[in-house]
């Protein structure tokens, strides 16, 4: 059957199919071929869509932005700070408003629920741009840059080595849901949602891959084709840095952790990194390390989500 995901909102990888990522992902390589030969896409001429931010953004406001404008329609930002939203009015009556003027809402904030109430209250599909909870337009642009380097996902292995945050959950759920095996090793503590482990190894008995937690990060990363990090303390938690940086310091991905990926291991990073932190620059800047790449996939693989809901 077709895979059609016009008028739905992406809020979490777990609501969506294994056709509809794979749809995701053609679409992501045919916008970025036509990009570099210089090929007009505006399929989305004339739409709006509003992006919405209460946490601070580079990639994710930038590479929105661009897009929509790559695909021929118009980009609204607005930090929430200014708006009625969650102030003087409730998220409910905000989504059916904003649903008479836009086309589409892009929202990174806190609540994660937020999200969700935005998507049932509003007319108009709702991109999660980052959540405490899911960050799934960046496993998506992710995935899509393992596969642009290793050519399949199915069989890999990917090893997310620190916090139990936002970008674990999605990366349980992306991987688990193509077939990649996965290992997070965290501090007691600071491991991810049991919920997400949950549906994430539901999904990985289906796609015959495997899901493990673990504490120590040498055996995470042991033969992985991946080694993934993030930032110790995410947007919000500024205040428990130091706390947590003592916690997390065995958790850095250095030259000795990385020995005992495969050879031929990429190394990837959300972005914003903190370096000397959870990841050291001879890991970040070696021969490597995609991170880059990753920040640029960004682009191409929002514009095809946009394409594809709006
Ligand atoms: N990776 C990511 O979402 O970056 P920004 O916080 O800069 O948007
Ligand atoms: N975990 C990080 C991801 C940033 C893209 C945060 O939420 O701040």
């Amino acid at each position: 059957m077709a895979v059609d995901m016009k008028g739905k909102s992406l809020i979490e990888i777990q609501q969506l199919t294994l056709e509809e990522i794979n749809k995701i992902f053609d679409l992501s390589a045919k916008l970025k071929d036509e990009r570099r030969k210089g090929i007009k896409h505006h399929v989305l001429e004339g739409k709006k869509l509003g992006m919405i931010f209460s946490k601070p953004s580079t990639r994710t406001r930038v590479s929105f932005e661009v897009g929509i404008y790559e695909l021929g329609g118009t980009g609204l930002f607005f930090n929430q700070n200014d708006m009625q939203l969650k102030k003087s009015e409730s998220v409910s009556d905000t989504a059916k408003v904003l649903s008479r003027y836009l086309d589409g809402i892009m929202i990174r904030t806190f609540d994660h629920q937020d999200v969700i109430d935005l998507a049932t209250y509003g007319t108009i599909p709702v991109i999660n741009g980052l959540t405490d909870l899911h960050h799934p337009c960046q496993v998506l642009a992710d995935l899509f840059t393992v596969l642009e380097y290793k050519k399949t996902l199915k069989g890999l292995k990917l090893a997310y080595i620190g916090d139990g945050n936002n970008m674990a959950h999605s990366l349980l759920q992306g991987c688990s849901k193509v077939g990649m095996d996965i290992s997070i090793a965290s501090p007691s503590g600071y491991k991810p949602l049991e919920k997400v482990v949950a549906e994430s190894k539901e999904n990985a008995k289906l796609t015959g891959c495997k899901v493990e937690i673990l504490d120590d990060p040498i055996a995470a990363v042991k033969d992985a084709d991946v080694v993934y990090t993030d930032v110790w303390a995410s947007m919000g938690q500024e205040k428990e840095a130091e706390e947590r940086r003592k916690k997390f310091m065995k958790y850095q991905v250095n030259p000795e952790l990385v020995k005992h990926a495969k050879d031929d291991y990429i190394f990837m990073h959300c972005l914003p990194a903190h370096r000397g932190d959870e990841v050291v620059n001879e890991v970040a800047d070696s021969a490597n390390s995609v991170i880059f790449d990753e920040a640029e996939n960004r682009l191409h693989v929002q514009k095809a989500i946009m394409a594809l809901v709006m």
